[in-house]
């Protein structure tokens, strides 16, 4: 996985718990390589889940929340690098739709090593868009996150419906995206 979803993850860890928290989790993952990280390397993925891990043990949040909100974070990080890639996408949906078709391959000729999982997306109506995720990885939560990070992007409400496909591994799951408008009636 490249190096710019670990040295997001670093600053957030040290932004939010501080740079003591930050030490503590990794030199307890005893990671290879001391949690030096640089945005283009490429790095096991299971070295982001064992700090995660590890975080939600020291400050006792489930994991599941700690990675949403990594998620979260992790899209301001990414438009703000790859401002190129958002030309043109003026709505939550119409990026999100553009994830799998467009973003991540171009990411993918930026650096042919990264491993980006796959979507396929299919507009209901207006308002609701399904997602089915899939990846070895198992990476859900951070989906997640990247989405209601996307619709904050946007200023958007979006409610988001999960539900894990057999066989429940997390490699395979559904996404209904449902987008509420903002303002109340009369407001
Ligand atoms: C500006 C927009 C985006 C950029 C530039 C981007 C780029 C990337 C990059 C570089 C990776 C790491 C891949 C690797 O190194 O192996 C990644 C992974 C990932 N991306 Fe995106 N991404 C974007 C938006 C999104 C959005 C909106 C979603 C959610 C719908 C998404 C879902 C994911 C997930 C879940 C992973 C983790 C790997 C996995 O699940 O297998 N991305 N993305």
């Amino acid at each position: 996985m490249k190096g710019i979803i670990f040295t997001s993850f670093i600053d957030l860890v040290e932004e939010k718990f501080g740079l003591e928290m930050l030490e503590d989790v990794i030199s307890s993952a005893k990671l290879p390589n001391n949690g030096a990280y640089t945005a283009v390397g490429t790095y096991d993925h299971s070295q982001l889940i064992e700090m995660v891990m590890i975080l939600s043990e020291k400050s006792a949040i489930p994991a599941t929340d700690l990675v949403k909100a990594f998620g979260e974070h992790l899209f301001g990080v990414l438009s703000k690098t790859y401002p190129d890639l958002l030309e043109g996408l003026d709505s939550a949906f119409e990026l999100l739709e553009n994830v799998d078709g467009f973003i991540h391959i171009e990411v993918l000729k930026l650096y042919p090593d990264a491993k980006p999982p796959s979507f396929d997306c299919r507009r209901i109506d207006d308002n609701q868009l399904e997602m089915i995720y899939h990846s070895p990885r198992g990476m859900g939560d951070v989906a997640e996150g990247l989405i209601l990070g996307c619709a904050a992007y946007y200023s958007q409400n979006i409610e988001v419906q999960r539900e894990k496909k057999e066989p429940d591994n997390g490699e395979t799951e559904r996404f209904l995206l449902t987008l509420r408008s903002g303002a109340k009636p009369n407001e």
